[in-house]
């Protein structure tokens, strides 16, 4: 049996309801497969500034730079709005602490939830991208300033870090169908001019087998609903990212199924839903735990490189879905902890059917 040490960062709202159903799912994986995933739980957000009077304490960066791989649930709420800290420093400091550069957001529309989309089934039917945003730069980490009548975020990006992301896009494309769409706004953004050029040259020198295009971040977020089918690997900077990556959780039926991985040169990789802390239905077992659950499964496939494994999870998500036990927001009927057992139920049904070699 072989130990993996995973950190786990609930943080707020429904933060710890969607971690606690993901970690349950590791467990019995590990059960079935024979590793002993170890949980350390630590503080971050709000959570952590209720403690220790800091979003992102130094013993939770320590546990995370230290572990295998980490789990978040999610950051923010009312209750810290306007307070000297803020939560979601702390998830933006713990991105920066791993070296999370590149932020993988994969969508697949499953066939079953097609219809649950407020876009045409034929429309929504068969999509299949991802989303690569670039999470350690740009107007996030840019110096800020504030006075009482002007405040100001810089914006700003170097070819190192332009460079790493779209080698990354690049290479997931040539994994998938060989497309990469690069979103900018270099009509106006001399950050998107520098962007475009250092994209163009990853792929005329090392990746020309790939079809790259370029749009622009307006028409691209027309584009998306109209025609989401035509994406492959959607390519932008930090925010452009965070923004296209919620409209597009709306083809897929629910925000709450989306997962997603940030990775960075090696290292740890951090794993966490799409969505925020949901204070509006935090504490009511009403969250939809898919979007962590199968987020601990890329955590099995990127960081401990345990394929297999994460395919399970995979498996056991698509068939609760095609059978409808689903979470109020896809319109079923389950709470967050009767959803998460349905999955594991799946997880058993389809290592018995493997072990008895039924079809
Ligand atoms: P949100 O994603 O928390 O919620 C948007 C809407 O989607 C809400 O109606 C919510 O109920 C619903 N929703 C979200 N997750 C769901 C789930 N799993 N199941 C069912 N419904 C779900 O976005 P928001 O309301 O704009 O932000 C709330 C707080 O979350 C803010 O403080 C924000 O900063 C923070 N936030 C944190 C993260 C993160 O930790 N990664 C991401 C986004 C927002
Ligand atoms: C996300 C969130 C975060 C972001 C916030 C909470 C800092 O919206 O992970 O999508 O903007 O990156
Ligand atoms: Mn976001």
């Amino acid at each position: 049996t072989k130990t993996y040490n995973i950190v786990l960062l609930p943080g707020d709202g429904v933060g710890p309801e969607v971690t606690r159903a993901a970690r349950d799912v590791l467990r019995v994986i590990g059960d079935f497969y024979g590793h002993h995933f170890e949980f350390a739980e630590h503080l971050i957000g709000g959570a952590a500034i209720d403690e220790t009077g800091e979003p992102l304490p130094e013993a939770t960066r320590a546990a995370c730079v230290a572990s295998d791989a980490v789990l978040l649930g999610a950051v923010g709420g009312p209750k810290w709005d306007g307070g000297k800290a803020r939560p979601e420093q702390g998830l933006l400091a713990i991105r920066k602490a791993m070296g999370l550069f590149a932020n993988l957001r994969p969508l697949q529309v499953s066939p079953v939830l097609a219809h649950r989309s407020p876009l045409k089934k034929e429309i929504v039917e068969g999509v299949d991208l991802i989303v690569f945003r670039e999470l350690t730069g740009g107007v996030y980490f840019g110096e800020k300033t504030r006075t009482a009548d002007r405040a100001t975020d810089l914006c700003e990006y170097t070819v190192p870090e332009i460079e790493r992301v779209t080698r990354a896009a690049f290479q997931t494309a040539q994994q998938r169908r060989g497309k990469v769409t690069s979103v900018d706004k270099a009509n106006v953004m001399e950050t998107s001019r520098l962007w475009r050029e250092v994209v163009t040259r990853i792929h005329a020198e090392e990746f020309p087998d790939i079809t790259l295009e370029h749009a622009l971040v307006d028409s691209m977020a027309m584009h998306l609903i109209r025609k989401p089918r035509d994406y492959d690997v959607i390519l932008t900077e930090n925010m452009f990212g965070d923004i296209l990556s919620d409209e597009i959780s709306v083809l897929g039926g629910s925000i709450g199924l989306l997962p997603s991985a940030s990775l960075g040169a090696g290292g740890p990789g951090l794993f966490e839903p799409i969505h925020g802390s949901a204070p509006d239905i935090a504490g009511q077992d009403l969250a939809n735990p898919v979007g962590t659950i199968l987020s601990a499964a890329l955590l099995l496939r990127h960081s401990l490189k345990l394929e297999d494994e994460a395919d399970s999870i995979e498996a056991a998500v698509a068939a609760v879905l095609a059978a409808g036990a689903v979470t109020a927001d896809l319109g079923g009927a389950l709470g967050t902890r009767a959803a998460t057992e349905a999955v594991i139920d799946a997880i058993r049904a389809i290592h018995w059917a493997a072990a008895h070699r039924v079809q």
